[in-house]
């Protein structure tokens, strides 16, 4: 719990040297909600409004540009982030198969998208830009191509091996 609070704190401070950074400039605001988000890995509502407060501009407007643009997320997401394509190529190598393999390992939906401790967000998305490599799926900034089940199912027990070791040693 302390830890938890420590680390609202800590990511709180950041929202304000990010906002001193930038010098207050309502003009900053987008270059401010990236850098906001990167902290978060979303756009939590209270930070939003307290961007606008502190850039003297109206809460709706700040929400006006978060919500226009499709990089940002007013949803909060997992530690890792997957994003499975389903574009043209993607879909037709298969990518339908990875999506159910990673819902049903981590009983997400297509209604539910995070896992109940945080650690994982599952997306489906449009062209990665990588058909050549379909099925591609990209987890937080790390393209993986040519996934079939049983890769995708490897590639997952890697990272919760690796988060049970983190956690087992904090
Ligand atoms: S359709 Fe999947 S990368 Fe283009």
């Amino acid at each position: 719990m302390k830890t938890e609070t420590n680390n609202k704190i800590r990511q709180f401070d950041q929202v304000l040297e990010i906002i001193k950074k930038h010098k207050y400039q309502k003009t900053r605001l987008i270059t401010i909600l990236q850098e906001v988000q990167e902290v978060y890995r979303y756009l939590p509502q209270e930070v939003l409004t307290y961007v606008a407060t502190a850039l003297d501009m109206p809460v709706a407007e700040v929400y006006g540009v978060a919500t226009f643009y499709a990089h940002f997320t007013l949803e909060a997401k997992g530690k890792y982030v997957i994003k499975v394509c389903d574009g043209t190529a993607c879909h037709v190598k298969g990518s339908s198969k990875l999506l159910d393999t990673l819902r049903s390992a981590l009983k997400l939906s297509s209604e539910k998208h995070t896992t109940d401790d945080m650690l994982f967000t599952i997306e489906a998305v449009s062209c990665l830009g990588a058909c050549g490599l379909a099925p591609v799926m990209v987890i937080n900034e790390q393209v993986y191509g040519e996934v079939n089940t049983a890769r995708c199912d490897e590639i997952l027990n890697q990272i919760i091996e690796k988060e049970t070791e983190i956690a087992s040693v904090s």
